[in-house]
Formats: structure tokens, C-alpha cells, sequence
């Protein structure tokens, strides 16, 4: 009966679609005047190169596999929505650099491998709390992200506009190949990784542990080159792999970009390795639950402090029928305040269950919060209170937390307060740039992975019993 359960639950994804989602009741999405531009649009990008190619994918489910068993960690950040005004390669690079330094730090804290995911290369489409925005009593339809709408205050950049999936598929493949570059073309050599230079630590107390971590990966890598070990012998010392990630809400680009891969015969999202449904999209019997089902992708989905125990259950079963460790991701995203009543209650169900997933902790989402000076914040010390409960907890019900997903950005922005540098509500105005949330700078976002490093050091001692429990 067991082999039976499987089989049956496997038979909805007979029945799948890559359009089968649009039969479905879905939420989050523009209305296009031109419905004919939209049509040609999505037939034009179903025959250009998809953006990934599936054996990718596949890597990325493997790994995620082993985070799932307690063998790795989790690290995924950008921003919270890439601009087309912000198209840049400093930009891509700084962000890039500074996710690789948040890596080395956890790896170096954890004594594990980070599979490092970016949220870059497509993170475009965003869903909000309104469908509309008013500013001086004229009221116009909500910036939806740069796939869709402009940013601009006017009726005519407002307007969702068809051509800018186009837009959006070029500037994904530019980034990512500047990205590939990045990561294989030198810029990620653990020995200049190890030099960058560390603004935040000048006149910081983390300064002496950050130098002393510094200096004793030097110290490695000295000794690993006398005894041979070198950048010339071994290429995991200046190679890097990075994969990248967006929320996949507009579903009309992501059927476009899904590819039969040949390999397998099966269909995978080549948008990006990885998409993630968002907390306000993740209905179990709508389109985005429908549209990811039958992808082949590792995906992640948002999880609020809403979510109920049994219907987490049935989310799971229906994204991962077949219960494949490194398939799902959960993203928690609680709010500092509300993780600590709601998490351990998911965690005890789904271990009770016997469902594998992945765990990562997104502390920007539920912390979110208006200035009174009217911008959108977050307190660092909110996001570093989320994290560190994310693990207590996990720690506590012997579950293992294996993932970060944080909105940050390698520029010196003021948008979210607190943090080494003190950015104070009043400090916001100056260098405010996102278009939607507020991001971690360079400087918060590595501090935050060097004021985790001793809840991911704990980690290790979970990943045993874990490991010696499936064995
Ligand atoms: C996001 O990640 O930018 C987002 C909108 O998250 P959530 O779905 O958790 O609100
Ligand atoms: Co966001």
C-alpha cells in the first residue's frame, strides 16, 4: 500500500499543463489593455534561449538536498525588486562580492558548504498590499515591479505594458552572463575574496573577530599552497558557483521560458534555477500552486505566521508529492516578534510527518515597518532578533536550520535603520533607492552573517543527529 499511496499521489501531475494554471482562479497580476501585444510577446520569448539550462536546476535540487539532510547551508539575497534604472554592471558586481563574503563568513562559522542563490538575473515582478496608489488625491494602479509597470507617478508608466517582458528577458541574460563571468572568471578567488576590504569593521567591535577569521583563512591557504593546494591545481579556490532565483509571479514569462528538457523529458522553469510562490500567492487550489507543480525546479514558498499546520501539509504534498529532499524550500517569515509562537508548531508537524524540506528564515519580510518620517524601514535589530530565533527555535525542536534569505544590496544605501553604522529613521532620506522594501547595505548585510555565527556553529550538532538518524 505504501508504493500505492505514491503512485496515486502521483497521478494530479498527470493532468498538468504548462497552461493548466490558467484555468485557475490567481492573484497579483496586472491587467493588460493589449492582449494581443501579450500574446505575440509570450510566443516570441517561447522561442528565444531559455536562461538556464535544466541539468543546472538539477545541481542546485541536489545540493538543496543535502542543506535538506543537514549537510549545507542555505544563503539567498538581493534585492527585494531589481530596476531597470539600476542596470549596472558595479551594481551587479557589488552585490555579487558581498553575498560571496556573507558565504565565506557562515561557511567559515558553520564548517559546512553554502549554496549560495541569488535573488538577481529576473526578480522583476512584484505582488503589493494595493492594487492602487494615491498620492495628493490622484489615484493610479501600484508599481508592480519593472516586467509590468514603471515606477514613475504618471498614468502612462503605470500603465502594464507587454513589451517589458521583453525588456526584462534581456536584462536577466545580461546579468546573468556577467554573473557567470564573476563567478568563474576569477572575482571569486578566496585569496582576494579574503582581501576585500571590510568598511564596517573600522571602528567596529567585530573588527578584531573579523581580522582574527581573516588571518586564519589566510593562514590555510598559505599552508594549503606549500603542500600544493593552489588556485592553479584546484579550481573550488578561485571558482565559485552562484545560482539565481526570483519570485515567480508572472506566470504568463514564466510558461514562456519553461523548457522539455531533453535530458529527462521533463519541464523545467528556465527563467532562473530556482522560483519561490509568495506568501500572498501560495493558495492551494490557484494558479501559482498549479503553475510550480509541475515544474521540475527546486522552488521555495513564503511561509506568514498564518499558516496553519495541516495546511502546510497539504502545500507540501502537492509541491512535493513525491517528498524528494531539495525540492522545497520553506521560507519563514514571521516577524521578530511572532516567529517564537508560530514556527514550532510547523516544525513538529512537518518532522512528525516525515516531510523533507528545506528551512530558511527570511527576518526582512514580517519587519517591516513606517518611519516617522514616511519611509518604508526595517531595524537591523529586528532582522538579527527574527534570525537568531529562526535558529533557538529550530534548535529547540531538533530541527535544522538551513537557510538565510535576506533583501540586501552590496551599495551604501540607508534603507533600512540600526546596524554597526547606526543609520538613524532620520538618516533614511539619503541614500533611500529601492523601489519596493528596504535592503540590508553592503556593511548591515555582513555584519548579519558575522552576528550568526555562533547559532550556526550550533547547527552542526543538529546536522549529526539528523544525519545519524536517517542512517
Ligand atoms: C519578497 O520576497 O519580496 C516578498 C514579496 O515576500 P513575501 O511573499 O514573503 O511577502
Ligand atoms: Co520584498
Amino acid at each position: 500500500t505504501f508504493a500505492l499511496r505514491f503512485l496515486f499521489r502521483r497521478t494530479p501531475l498527470s493532468n498538468w499543463q504548462v497552461d493548466s494554471w490558467r484555468s485557475k482562479p490567481i492573484l497579483q497580476q496586472p491587467e493588460y489593455d493589449d492582449k494581443v501585444r501579450l500574446k505575440e510577446v509570450e510566443q516570441t520569448l517561447s522561442s528565444y534561449p531559455p536562461l538556464v539550462f535544466a541539468a543546472e536546476a538539477r545541481e542546485l535540487r541536489r545540493q538543496l538536498g543535502e542543506v535538506s539532510l543537514g549537510k549545507g547551508f542555505l544563503l539567498q539575497g538581493g534585492d527585494c525588486a531589481e530596476s531597470f534604472d539600476e542596470f549596472n554592471a558595479p551594481k551587479i558586481r557589488d552585490t555579487f562580492k558581498v553575498i560571496l563574503q556573507m558565504a565565506i563568513v557562515l561557511t567559515f562559522a558553520g564548517r559546512c558548504p553554502v549554496t549560495k542563490v541569488a535573488r538577481m538575473a529576473g526578480q522583476y515582478a512584484k505582488p503589493r498590499s494595493s492594487d492602487f496608489e494615491t498620492r495628493d488625491g490622484v489615484t493610479l494602479p501600484s508599481y508592480r515591479g519593472d516586467i509590468i509597470n514603471n515606477f514613475e507617478f504618471t498614468e502612462a508608466a503605470r500603465r502594464p505594458d507587454p513589451d517589458r517582458l521583453l525588456e526584462a528577458y534581456h536584462r536577466s541574460a545580461s546579468t546573468l552572463n556577467l554573473l557567470r563571468a564573476f563567478a568563474q572568471g576569477g572575482l571569486a578567488d578566496l585569496h582576494e575574496v579574503n582581501r576585500w576590504n571590510m568598511a564596517f569593521v573600522e571602528n567596529n567591535p567585530l573588527k578584531e573577530r573579523y581580522s582574527d577569521m581573516a588571518n586564519r583563512i589566510q593562514d590555510t591557504l598559505e599552508f594549503m599552497d606549500v603542500i600544493g593546494i593552489n588556485a592553479q591545481t584546484s579550481s573550488t579556490l578561485h571558482e565559485t558557483s552562484l545560482f539565481t532565483s526570483h519570485e515567480a509571479l508572472l506566470l504568463n514569462y514564466e510558461q514562456a521560458l519553461t523548457r522539455v528538457d531533453t535530458l529527462t523529458g521533463k519541464p523545467y522553469d528556465c527563467s532562473a534555477h530556482m522560483g519561490w510562490i509568495g506568501e500572498r500567492t501560495r493558495q492551494l487550489d490557484h494558479a501559482h500552486v498549479e503553475f510550480f507543480r509541475g515544474i521540475h525546479n527546486p522552488i521555495g514558498v513564503k511561509v506568514g505566521p498564518s499558516m496553519q499546520e495541516d495546511e502546510l501539509i497539504r502545500l507540501i504534498d502537492a509541491l512535493n508529492p513525491l517528498n524528494d529532499p531539495g525540492r522545497l524550500t520553506l521560507i519563514t517569515r514571521m516577524g521578530a516578534d511572532n516567529l517564537a509562537d508560530n514556527l514550532p508548531r510547523l516544525l513538529r508537524k512537518v518532522k512528525a510527518e516525515g516531510r523533507h524540506v528545506v528551512w530558511s528564515s527570511d527576518p526582512m519580510h514580517g519587519n517591516t515597518i513606517k518611519a516617522a518620517t514616511g519611509f518604508k524601514t526595517r531595524p537591523f535589530e529586528s532582522v538579527l532578533k527574527e534570525v537568531k530565533n529562526f535558529f533557538a527555535v529550530s534548535h529547540a525542536e531538533k530541527s535544522y536550520a538551513g537557510g538565510l534569505h535576506v533583501e540586501m544590496t552590496g551599495q551604501d544605501v540607508t534603507e533600512c535603520t540600526g546596524g554597526a553604522q547606526k543609520i538613524s529613521e532620520k538618516d533614511l532620506s539619503s541614500r533611500y533607492r529601492t523601489h519596493c522594501d528596504p535592503r540590508l547595505n553592503a556593511d548591515q548585510a555582513l555584519e548579519l552573517a558575522f552576528l550568526i555565527s555562533e547559532e550556526i556553529k550550533k547547527n552542526s550538532k543538529i546536522s549529526n543527529k539528523i544525519i545519524q538518524a536517517a542512517s
